[in-house]
């Protein structure tokens, strides 16, 4: 939902920023821009495209200039276009500024500073800032840009230059993510850690309603209300460099993707966390699931693992939960927050609104340092490493294992199933990263499947019970990466609407474990076969073979032969999965 970044040191800043951009790109990449000081002036380079087609026929990247501020952008006010491309500037040319989030009060601003004559040349929200600055400035860059974002409603990270202060960049946040990496004579600001990781692991979080001055040698953090400063903590990010690179894989996904054994074995990693955390779960009545995307996925995975043990738990997507089912939190239930980024606008609101009603919240997050971590009132890290690739896959494995994990751990806390089970049920998962291993060996088969249905125009997904979330996510995936429409369906609902849209040759893939419910599938199969559909099982046996596990486990190892075939659908028809059209991997905005 737009990447930010600010650099100021000795070194080539349009160089560094274009380069920073690159690794924010997965935030949102359909335009870009730079801005730099240079000889006493602002140069701003920007324009529609990707962060490398921008970066290509750029003049900036000729200027020796030392500071500078960049955006990539993901369009919420105004088309992709080279005028709605940030960075933004005022009439005077003297204040520039990059923003991601929504500015909600911009149209009302905007006819106030239209009145006063300012001239606006975009139809972003964001290029009210600037000219607010403008209004206000009488010879001072900080308090004038305080002054402006204090009248800002909505939500912000902001970076901003003023040619007069050509030392300095001022950075502000509310609701949207920022970080301030800390160099030798070198400073850094981004969106994301990913961003800073090649140049520096020590970092300054910065928090909502807090602003900042940065200087090439010095940080100064203050409150946006009191303007008093701060002491901020400089954490250590441990993540590899690597681990935000591709190492050889033509992408992101198919490299995240090969990662899913270890988020399996990343997430056992929190199993403390999650044992103390379902000790107090237990205490709580009712216990609500809540997140968006593909992490909403996983949050079914997680209420029916919750529901094999006899434990009540509800799954709610976060858009719908904050608007309705929040009402109904007290402090007798528990929220569940599942988010990778841990920065989902939404997911935040719905925490917000049940927090302030009294509810216990507890994370699974893999961004850590996030929003989401610091509302929480306790954290479950999944150790998944930094997640590129806008689509989710190894994030959701690491989701659904620490959700079956925080069942299982709720379900020994409440006597519902013997130490000996549980027992069981890790060992089998400890086993579960050489298994998903067997399938990814498989790629090859499932690449020339995938390519046989490459030009299919529609795919029908069926899943039961607990395997009904990984036929949500096998379809998702497909619509994400491949635009082919694809729906997901609980096998039991196929009769009941779908199976009018079956005909000869239609893809119907079928998640099919060898469980209780098995034969339940089939018939759902012979079903679809009537209408002389193509059933690709995913068995033990079936078209996308997978390894014997207990069923409990099936959702993460069923997912995997999905995971790849949407990828190599999408790569068999030329896209680039990385970056799917209109989405972004972080939803910061409502
Ligand atoms: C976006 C991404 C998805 C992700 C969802 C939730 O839609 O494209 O991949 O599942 O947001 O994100 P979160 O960071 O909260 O898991």
């Amino acid at each position: 939902m737009c990447g930010i970044a600010g650099y100021t040191g000795e070194r080539n800043a349009p160089k560094i920023l274009f380069d920073m951009l690159k690794k924010l790109e997965y935030r949102g990449y359909d335009s870009a821009g730079v801005a730099c000081f240079y000889e006493g002036k602002t140069i701003v380079s920007r324009g529609k495209g990707k962060v490398d087609e921008v970066r290509k026929r750029s003049k900036i990247n000729d200027l020796d200039s030392k500071i500078g501020i960049a955006h990539t952008r993901w369009a919420t006010h105004g088309e992709p276009s080279d005028e709605n491309s940030h960075p933004h500037s005022d009439c005077t040319k003297q204040f520039t500024v990059c923003h991601n989030g929504i500015v909600e009060n911009y149209k009302e601003l905007r006819e106030e500073l239209t009145a006063r004559g300012h001239k606006f040349l975009s139809q972003t929200d964001t290029e009210v800032i600037p000219h607010l600055i403008e209004e206000i400035y009488t010879g001072n860059f900080e308090t004038a840009f305080v002054s402006a974002v204090k009248k800002l409603r909505g939500s912000f990270a902001l970076v901003a230059i003023d040619s007069c202060s050509p030392d300095e960049i001022l950075v502000a946040r509310k609701e949207s993510p920022l970080i301030i990496g800390i160099g030798i004579g070198e400073n850094f600001i981004a969106s994301d850690t990913p961003a800073v990781l090649s140049e520096t692991k020590k970092v300054i979080i910065l928090e909502d309603l807090e602003y900042g001055i940065i200087k090439k040698n010095s940080v100064s953090i203050k409150r946006l209300d009191t303007g008093l400063p701060l002491e901020k903590a400089v954490q250590d990010i441990k993540w590899d460099v690597k681990a935000a690179e591709k190492e050889g894989f033509d992408h992101y996904m198919l490299k995240e993707i090969f990662e899913e054994p270890a988020a399996v074995k990343n997430a056992l990693k929190g199993l403390d966390d999650i044992k103390a955390a379902a000790k107090k779960l237990s205490k709580y009545g009712r216990i609500y699931i809540v997140a968006c995307g593909t992490a909403s996925y996983a949050g079914l995975v997680g209420k029916y693992v919750f529901e094999r043990f006899g434990i009540c738990a509800e799954t709610v997507i976060a858009s719908e939960f904050r608007y309705s089912t929040v009402n109904t939190t007290d402090k007798k239930c528990a929220v569940i927050a599942v988010s990778q980024s841990g920065e989902t606008a939404d997911t935040l609101a719905s925490v917000k609104e049940a927090k302030n009603r009294g509810a216990y919240i507890v994370s699974v997050v893999n961004a850590v340092g996030s929003s989401l971590t610091r509302l929480a009132d306790d954290n479950i890290y999944a150790y998944s490493g930094p997640e590129i690739a806008v689509a989710s896959t190894k994030a959701y494995v690491g989701q659904a294992t620490t959700l079956t994990l925080l069942a299982l751990s709720e379900a020994r806390e409440l006597g519902k199933i013997t130490e000996a089970y549980q027992n069981e049920i890790l060992d089998d998962l400890h086993r579960m990263p050489d298994k998903i291993n067997m399938v990814l060996n498989e790629r090859e088969h499932i690449k020339k499947l995938a390519l046989q249905l490459r030009d299919c125009k529609s795919f029908f997904y069926l899943g039961r019970r607990l395997n009904y979330p990984t036929a949500l996510e096998g379809a998702l995936k497909l619509k994400e990466i491949s635009y082919v429409h694809a729906e997901a369906y609980p096998g039991g609902e196929l009769k009941h609407g779908p199976l009018a849209l079956l005909e000869k040759g239609v893809p119907v893939i079928c998640v099919a474990p060898n469980d209780d419910l098995k034969e339940k599938m089939e018939s759902n199969m012979q079903e679809a076969r009537a209408r002389k559909a193509t059933i690709i099982r995913v068995a033990e046996d079936g078209e996308l073979k997978v390894p014997v596990c207990d069923p409990i486990l099936s959702p993460i190892l069923y997912v995997v032969p999905l995971h790849l075939f949407a990828y190599y659908l999408s790569t068999g028809k030329g896209i680039d999965p990385d970056k799917p059209r209109n989405l972004a991997k972080s939803v910061t905005v409502e």
